[in-house]
């Protein structure tokens, strides 16, 4: 599918954003190595969450809808117990979903039966001996393809490690966490620069400060209680419409019950140092994680130096502030973000090459680049690379751009945000 997105003369309103993915994920995992029913309120009908969902299917895990069917009712997760899953009778899909390959192969590490994971050409494509090797050490017989999926998990008795993570992964950290759990004694990870925090929140682990660092602790345990879930809006989502309308004249827009975990939200940090105008009222808690109402403004950005420590806690949207960093008077710049290259595309790459095809000043490093603006950016055809957070980055772009913009295998959005074309669509007045 191709998308063409016309330049917009103003960009007003309230998108309707889906729930947050890396939660979802985690609801899910967690719930099916639950004792009991837990219920899961908000869950994404996006394909990677349902991934997952089709992964836990076949490791015996029933999983229904209770009220409005599979597109936002409420799920219903028969939880096994830790050790209650089944043998899949084939291999596990992971399609596109890298967290639904590295999470559940720390929970397969701790079971009692061989497992195969396997995905998409761009999964088959990311490293996963990042999570292999720490998977061996705690015990479990774990072997990649040439350090990529197909991945072939057998279960192994598992020992208490301490693991210094060189990767700053959230999914190597839960891997790790979640493995953690069928260990006979204490496992560790200490990081260095704080990754999203999720599976530490969701499982209540113990997280200690130790001088610049965080130390998370998972004891081992016979038992997970089954709970209620409830997955607040994805700010991951919300960022497309913050940078859409910062950057876009005469824009205006309020965004409801948005996930404003810090680990997640330093693009607001970033954005607010360049000049954005961001209000964020009714700051509450929904799960165990802080949620809030955004109201966005039109702003003149400043171009602004990324503080490395910081990229943990916005890699998912760096390739949207790129597109803000177009617009911005002045050099942005990204370094420390190499593993950018190892998401569903090579996003550095296709972050540069489309911002050029646009007309943007873009200088590429090996770990990140720098884009001197602002630049008027011309519409032309851009690819999606396949790549769910590139076609997005790249609607927005096409929003700034005169003219029309095409987004090539625009499609791909399904992965996180099916309904962002339309939400896209209903908020640009042409
Ligand atoms: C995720 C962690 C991040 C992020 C991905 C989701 C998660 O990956 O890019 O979209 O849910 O844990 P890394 O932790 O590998 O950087």
């Amino acid at each position: 599918m191709k998308q063409v997105v016309a330049h917009a003369q103003a960009f007003v309103g309230v998108p309707e954003l889906p729930p947050d993915k890396s939660i979802a994920h985690r609801a899910a995992m967690i719930s099916a190595i639950s004792d009991g029913v837990s219920r899961i309120v908000n869950y994404p009908s996006s394909a990677d969450p349902q991934s997952t969902l089709s992964c836990l299917r076949q490791l015996g895990v029933s999983v229904t809808f209770e009220e409005t069917g599979d597109d936002g009712g409420i799920m219903v997760v028969q939880g096994v117990g830790l050790r209650g899953l089944k043998a899949p009778s084939r291999q596990l899909d992971c399609g596109n979903s890298g967290t639904t390959m590295r999470l559940l192969s720390g929970i397969l590490a701790g079971q009692g039966f061989e497992s195969k994971l396997v995905g998409d050409d761009s999964l088959s494509s990311r490293p996963m001996e990042r999570i292999a090797e720490p998977l061996r050490r705690l015990g479990a017989s774990v072997s990649t393809t040439d350090g990529h999926a197909p991945i072939v998990i057998g279960g192994g008795k598992l020992h208490g490690v301490h693991f210094e993570t060189p990767v700053r992964s959230a999914q190597v950290k839960s891997a790790i966490l979640l493995a953690g759990l069928y260990a006979d004694g204490e496992t560790s990870v200490t990081e260095a620069a704080p990754t999203r925090d999720h599976t530490e929140r969701m499982l209540g682990l113990s997280v200690i400060q130790i001088g610049g660092q965080r130390v998370i602790n998972v004891q081992p345990i016979k038992r997970i209680p089954s709970r209620t879930w409830t997955v607040p809006s994805d700010f991951s989502a919300a960022a497309f419409f913050i940078v859409a309308a910062t950057v876009l004249e005469n824009a205006k827009s309020i965004m409801m019950g948005v996930g404003l975990n810090p680990t997640r939200s330093a693009l607001l940090d970033v954005l607010k140092a360049m000049g954005a105008k961001i209000g964020i009222s009714n700051e509450r808690e929904r799960g165990g994680e802080p949620i809030a109402d955004l109201q966005i403004e039109s702003a003149a950005l400043s171009g602004v130096v990324i503080d490395e420590a910081l990229i943990p806690n916005l890699i998912d949207e760096l390739p949207i502030l790129a597109v803000a960093a177009t617009q911005a008077e002045g050099r942005t710049l990204v370094r420390g973000a190499g593993d950018l290259r190892n998401k569903e595309s090579d996003r550095i790459d296709a972050v540069c090459v489309n911002l050029r095809a646009l007309g943007a000043s873009v200088e590429e490093f090996d770990d990140g680049f720098a884009i001197t603006g602002p630049t008027k950016l011309t519409g032309t055809t851009v690819s999606s690379y396949h790549d769910h957070r590139i076609a997005m980055s790249m609607g927005v772009a096409g929003l700034i751009a005169s003219g029309e913009t095409t987004v090539e295998n625009s499609e791909c959005v399904a992965i996180s945000f099916p309904g962002f074309w339309d939400e896209l669509e209903k908020m640009s007045i042409v």
